[in-house]
């Protein structure tokens, strides 16, 4: 979900609708807008099912007017998507307006305990807080302040980012965080609550964030912040560097497609960054002495990042020999088992807000463990909360498909794992080489846009199957294609399908061959021959070294011959990955779907 909110002396709307547009890729089943204006006592109030673009058209003439506001776009957790159901919520009293992001776990019992007999008009658990606010200031006489820290406190462990407007104060906002990212932007005559800085770049650089627990309570640009124990705080400011237009999708369709041709870009923007003039890694050596020093080095992750740590484990072990477990985080949170003395742990995130991750970083800092997060957001929640932090410099990520930080990931780890070997192996030239052929690869982007229409557009099941590093990218792949396109889509180790899966193919079923190892590229092959006998259209994505003349698609060979061929061997995989991307990308246009906001999905999910 999203959250954005403002007080000052500047038009509220305009700014808040555009911070929806901005957070929309957080949550797009519904959203809703309250404005303030305290001059003439006017409220407006407005929720709508569907896309933000919907609520702009219900409110564009409503004359809405007015300097504080609050508006939120859902990701439904409790209760279906519906205007009723989205936020802001309101007291049955009129007077309290919140919304929310996040989980309020006991909201039943609350409910149950303090506001039987209370009109309610949604199923959501946020309209349990909001009642609750009002309980307390109407009924048992607290001062909303109060108020609403006894409902923080009842909350207790719940994941909450709150905004709350009471109309008989109205220039004021009531924050509160606890788990679920939560920001205030600084203007000159204005303060803005944000769950994303990239939502309100436009209007300021400078942020401040507030630690779980804390509750702030704004008016224009006066912020007092208080600690659980309602204790003032102060938090410096920082400037987030990002060019507002960054997060804009310029001349292409979709951002995901932007963000796929961005990516020979980004592997060259982090080999500057990260690599100093003699191809050295250039990176804190107190991380790669953490690094070399573990007797385990566990990589926790969800999602496009949990196969990229996949990855990232072959590279640590076959490159630098160091071993390595990748662990999913929703699993590992609660059902670990950390024998080693001394490991240490990476935490992989491109939004560095996801839940799962970040409650996994607190299990692990609960025992004293060092941590490393890598994170496409400097200033997320787990890059200020892990031991160290390193950018991935992939800029802005939109497109709920994740793509240019798989890239991001692979390539920063890749880094990593030669600094663990003192740099007696270089990643550098494999890396450059393979930014050229990837650009090659766009050149011919139409020809994914055949090849979906052949295989993937009418298909209602599909498969990707590869061996080694190509089984991981397999994963990666079938991720990719089933969320933008619903084809349902299983990535598979190639040898593992003849043990079961492969019932499931039928005359015409697309299979589709990874093969970039050539280690195992003959024995791939013969998994797909297995397929194609019973049936399957199989498509063979091969690099030229190990392609035969009929694949059909053939990537464009890395010059190697002064490179370590291992080295070679595990980043070769990122010459596929754009391969599979378009397919993907050209089989959700293909079938009418919205290929950057997908059905259900988030972009970053802060609920565990
Ligand atoms: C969501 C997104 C995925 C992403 C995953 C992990 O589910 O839809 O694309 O891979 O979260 O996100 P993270 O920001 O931690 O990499």
């Amino acid at each position: 979900c999203g959250i954005v909110g403002i007080t000052g002396s500047r038009a509220a709307l305009p700014v808040l609708l555009r911070g929806l547009q901005k957070l929309e890729y957080r949550g797009y089943d519904s959203a809703g807008v309250y404005v303030n204006d305290s001059a003439t006592n006017d409220e407006f109030f407005f929720k709508e099912k569907g896309r933000v673009e919907q609520l702009e058209a219900l409110v564009a003439d409503k004359g809405i007017h007015g300097n504080t506001g609050i508006a939120h776009t859902r990701w439904a957790t409790h209760g279906i998507p519906s205007a009723h159901n989205s936020h802001p919520h309101v007291s049955a009293s009129g007077r309290f307006f919140l919304v929310h992001n996040g989980v309020i776990e006991g909201f039943r019992e609350l409910k149950e305990t303090y506001l039987q007999g209370v009109d309610f008009k949604s199923e959501t658990d946020t309209e349990v807080a909001v009642q609750l606010v009002a309980k307390f200031v109407e009924q048992d006489g607290l001062t909303v302040p109060t108020a609403f820290r006894k409902v923080l406190a009842l909350i207790g462990t719940g994941s909450y980012g709150f905004v709350l407007v009471d109309n008989q104060n109205p220039d004021v906002l009531y924050v509160a965080r606890n788990k679920s990212p939560l920001l205030l932007g600084l203007g000159e005559d204005f303060t803005v609550v944000t769950s994303d800085a990239a939502a309100m770049l436009e209007y300021t650089h400078e942020f401040m964030a507030l630690d779980d627990g804390e509750m702030a309570i704004i008016k224009g640009t006066d912020i007092e912040i208080l600690n659980a124990a309602n204790e003032p705080v102060k938090h410096d400011a920082f400037t987030i560097e990002i060019d507002a237009a960054e997060t804009d999708k310029g001349i292409y369709p979709y951002y995901m497609l932007k963000e796929i041709e961005e990516q020979p870009n980004v592997i060259r923007t982090l080999l500057n960054e990260y690599m100093d003039d003699t191809s050295h890694v250039n990176i804190d050596d107190a991380i790669i002495n953490e690094l070399k020093q573990a007797d385990r080095i566990y990589i926790v992750a969800a999602g496009t990042s949990y196969h990229a740590s996949l990855i990232g484990k072959r590279m640590f072990e076959k490159i630098a020999n160091r071993p390595t477990q990748v662990e999913i985080a929703s699993e590992f949170a609660y059902d670990s088992y950390i024998p080693e003395a001394n490991p240490f742990f990476i935490f992989l995130s491109q939004s560095g807000e996801t839940a799962d991750s970040r409650e996994v970083l607190q299990m692990v800092e609960a025992k004293g463990f060092k941590s490393l997060t890598l994170t496409n957001v400097p200033n997320s929640t787990l890059a200020r909360e892990a031991t160290y932090a390193l950018p991935l410099l992939a800029g802005p990520e939109i497109a709920v498909a994740s793509t240019k930080a798989y890239t991001a990931q692979i390539t920063v780890l890749a880094f990593l794992a030669q600094a663990m070997v003192d740099n007696k192996v270089s990643v550098a030239h494999p890396l450059a080489a393979i930014a050229v052929a990837m650009e090659a690869i766009l050149q011919d982007k139409d020809r994914y846009k055949v090849l979906a229409e052949e295989y993937l557009v009418d298909s209602s099941s599909a498969f990707y199957i590869g061996r080694a590093n190509d089984a991981e990218l397999a994963l990666e792949a079938a991720l990719k294609l089933k969320e933008i396109s619903y084809v349902h889509t299983e990535g598979f180790a190639a040898g593992e399908l003849k043990h079961g899966t492969l019932a499931l193919i039928e005359d015409n079923t697309p299979v589709i061959g990874l093969i970039t190892q050539p280690k195992t590229a003959e024995l791939t092959r013969s998994n797909l021959a297995e397929t194609q006998a019973r049936g399957a259209h199989t498509l063979i994505i091969a690099t030229e070294e190990i392609a035969h003349s009929d694949d059909q698609v053939i990537l464009p060979s890395v010059d190697s011959a002064n490179d370590d061929a291992v080295v070679v061997d595990q980043l070769a995989i990122l010459l596929a990955t754009i391969p599979v991307q378009l397919l993907s990308y050209f089989t959700s246009l293909g079938r009418g779907l919205d290929v950057d906001r997908p059905r259900n999905l988030a972009k970053s999910v802060t609920v565990q």
